[in-house]
């Protein structure tokens, strides 16, 4: 035995709980939570956070690896939550292991095919005139007033209304799919476990399971025109999903499609409300829409980041990281990296070479992101045109306690009242 044996260890430097994302649970930070991300970048771009137990990353290249590399495989079996005692979650673990989103290739490529087939980018841009009827529609309502709540007005009922079109149910039933995907949203946007929730995130699995079981039945009797009826069709060398498989992607497209493009409008909209000239700018010419949506989501990304796991023993930004390990890619910190993006941190809506990661990035690249892109550009240009000399409300802004998917309570604003028709009535 030599010297070196007997030692005592190397003193570990303290844990540093300010460099924890847990830290996102202070409502301070929440509001603001890119000083955190710059922080963990320039200190640590690949952090192993003690009291999370997860590496975190940060800084765009190794995001990028992440979420090109590692696994995405990730959901506890039921078996797995029965040895922690956690079997009450079971239903929601068993929709869950059969979504895309938690799926490694091969099994991920074969559902996405299928899928892919049904939900085209052709299909999306369909939508349009819809889209754009149910902005004026939801618009026409508030526009006398002169004041809205922005996301209970128009960000939470436009996209819910735009998915149960997608999928082929009824429009009238769209505030409870929105319910119902407001409650999954606590499962794919939260880390932290929060046990008085289970109970109705699981009641919540348990309606909508039902709800499309029911659907799928009604869609034997009386086909629709929808992704719903498209999966069930789906077809590749002979394979198909079965029917648990069908509601399952049903319900990840669901709420994909609701929480995200809800918090796209509400975080997208108080993002110009703070830059009043690139606010102008949009409202004086329309047509940079595209490239402004690309930049409000990289700049305010709905979806902060996702969790992975490493495939094998691997050395990622010079940390030796053990297989299994759970790694977050918080794809938000990366859209702010100085190393990939000119003066993150200013609002540019005409940027260029815009190639952020608020869709995710290679396999798993969000399935929805056409429609995302339409809806974004409809809901600002509607917005803008419609709503002259828009202003925040004095109300204090609340950030919703979902630490994953960034969208606020609520988002009050005046602004100059017309009549319905879009005459003026002051
Ligand atoms: C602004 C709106 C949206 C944002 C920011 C967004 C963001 C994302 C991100 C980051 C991922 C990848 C997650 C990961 O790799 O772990 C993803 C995947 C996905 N998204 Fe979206 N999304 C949006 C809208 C939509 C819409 C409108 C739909 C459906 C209509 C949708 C359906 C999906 C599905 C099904 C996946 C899983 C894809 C796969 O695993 O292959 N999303 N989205």
């Amino acid at each position: 035995m030599t010297a070196m044996d007997i030692a005592a260890p190397l003193a570990q430097p303290r844990p540093d709980p300010a460099m924890s994302l847990y830290c996102l649970l202070d409502p301070e930070v929440l509001a603001n939570p890119y000083p955190l991300y710059r922080r963990l970048r320039e200190k640590d771009p690949v952090f192993w956070d003690p009291f999370l137990c997860a590496w975190v990353v940060t800084d765009y290249a190794n995001v990028q690896t992440v979420l090109h590399r590692f696994s995405a495989d990730r959901t506890p079996t039921p078996a797995q939550l029965n040895s922690l005692g956690l079997d009450a979650l079971e239903p929601i673990a068993r929709v869950m292991i059969q979504q895309m989103l938690f799926m490694d290739a091969p099994a991920h490529t074969r559902l996405r095919s299928l899928c892919s087939r049904a939900f085209t980018p052709t299909r999306a841009e369909r939508l349009r005139e819809h889209i754009q009827d149910v902005a004026n529609r939801l618009l026409d309502r508030v526009v006398p007033a002169g004041r809205m709540d922005v996301l209970a007005d128009f960000a939470a009922p436009l996209p819910a209304i735009v998915t149960a079109e997608l999928l082929g149910v009824p429009a009238a039933d769209h505030e409870q799919l929105k319910a119902w995907s407001a409650d999954y949203a606590e499962v794919l946007g939260n880390f932290q476990h929060n046990p008085d929730r289970a109970g109705r995130v699981l009641s919540s699995v348990e309606g909508m399971t039902a709800y499309f079981r029911s659907a799928i039945r009604e869609q034997e009797r009386r086909p629709r025109d929808g992704l719903l009826g498209s999966l069930l069709a789906a077809e590749i060398e002979g394979a198909r999903l079965t029917e648990d498989e069908v509601i399952a992607n049903v319900i990840v497209t669901m709420v994909g499609g609701q929480e995200t493009t809800t918090n796209l409008i509400g975080n997208g909209l108080l993002t110009l409300l703070r830059n009043a000239e690139q606010m102008a700018r949009l409202r004086d010419d329309p047509s940079i829409a595209p490239s402004a949506v690309e930049e409000l989501l990289r700049y305010e990304s709905p979806s902060q980041h996702t969790a992975r796991l490493a495939p094998a023993d691997v050395v990622l930004g010079g940390k030796q990281i053990r297989r299994r390990d759970p790694v977050m890619a918080v794809m938000a910190a990366a859209n702010r990296d100085p190393a990939r993006f000119a003066n993150p941190d200013d609002l540019d809506l005409t940027r260029k070479d815009n190639r952020h990661l608020a869709f995710g990035w290679a396999a798993h690249f969000c399935f929805g992101a056409p429609l995302a892109r339409l809806e974004g550009e409809i809901a600002f240009t509607t917005l803008l045109r419609r709503l002259p000399e828009i202003a925040l409300e004095p109300n204090p802004l609340v950030w919703r306690e979902n630490l994953g998917l960034r969208g606020l309570e609520a988002l009050h604003i005046s602004f100059r009242s017309q009549g319905a028709a879009g005459a003026e009535v002051r």
